[in-house]
C-alpha cells in the first residue's frame, strides 16, 4: 500500500478525503486494498501490476463521497430510487477520479467501474459478465465482497471468515473460481 501511494501522491488525498466524509468507507477501502493486493501477489502479477491494482482498490468505493450519509447509512430497506443511487457510485467514482486525479492509472479503472458486477451477469451497473469484466474487477469484486460480510454493519453482524467465505462459495457463477481457489489459499495462511 505504501508502493501504491508513492506511486499515486493523489491516492493519499483521495482516501483521507473519504475518511473525513464516511468512516466505514475508509476502512473498507483499506482493507478492500490490502486484501486485493494479497489476491494479486497470490495470482502471480508483476509489482507495477500489483500497483495498479492497490490503487483502484483503495479508491474503489470513492464514489460513495457523492452519496448522502442518510442513503449509505441507511438502516432499513432502500427504496428503488435510493438503491439506483447507491449503485451509481461506481460511476460516481469514476467521475471523481478523471476530473481531480490525473495520475490515475487507466488499467485502475476497472476496479472501480467493476467491483459489483458478476461473472453470471447478476451484478452492476452495466450487468457485465465472463471476460467483459476485467480481472482488476474480478480480484476487487472477490475483496469487496468478503469484507463487507466480514464487517459489523447497522443492518447484520460481522460473519465469521467461514461463513462469510461459505455465502461467497455459494454463488457459483458470480466469482472467478481460479482467483477464489487463491484467495482461500491465502486466507489459510493467516496465522
Ligand atoms: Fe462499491
Ligand atoms: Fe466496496
Amino acid at each position: 500500500m505504501i508502493d501504491c501511494i508513492l506511486e499515486n501522491n493523489d491516492a493519499i488525498y483521495d482516501l483521507l478525503s473519504l475518511r473525513g466524509y464516511d468512516y466505514y468507507t475508509y476502512t473498507h477501502s483499506v482493507n478492500v486494498a490490502a486484501l486485493s493486493i494479497g489476491i494479486g501477489i497470490a495470482a502471480g502479477l508483476k509489482t507495477g501490476d500489483v500497483e495498479k491494482l492497490g490503487t483502484g482498490a483503495m479508491l474503489h468505493d470513492i464514489g460513495k463521497s457523492a452519496i448522502s450519509h442518510e442513503i449509505l447509512n441507511k438502516q432499513g430497506k432502500l427504496d428503488e430510487n435510493e438503491y439506483r443511487m447507491i449503485k451509481n457510485h461506481v460511476f460516481e467514482g469514476e467521475k471523481i477520479l478523471r476530473t481531480y486525479h490525473r495520475e490515475f492509472p487507466e488499467e485502475a479503472f476497472s476496479a472501480v467501474l467493476q467491483h459489483h458486477e458478476k461473472l453470471s451477469g447478476k451484478g452492476y451497473p452495466l450487468r457485465l459478465s465472463g471476460p467483459d469484466i476485467k480481472l482488476f474487477g474480478r480480484i476487487t469484486g472477490i475483496a469487496d465482497c468478503y469484507d463487507a460480510l466480514t464487517t459489523q454493519r447497522p443492518y447484520k453482524p460481522a460473519f465469521t471468515p467461514f461463513y462469510a467465505l461459505s455465502i461467497i462459495a455459494k454463488e457459483t457463477g458470480d466469482y472467478d473460481p481460479e482467483l477464489l481457489r487463491m484467495f482461500i489459499r491465502m486466507l489459510g495462511k493467516i496465522k
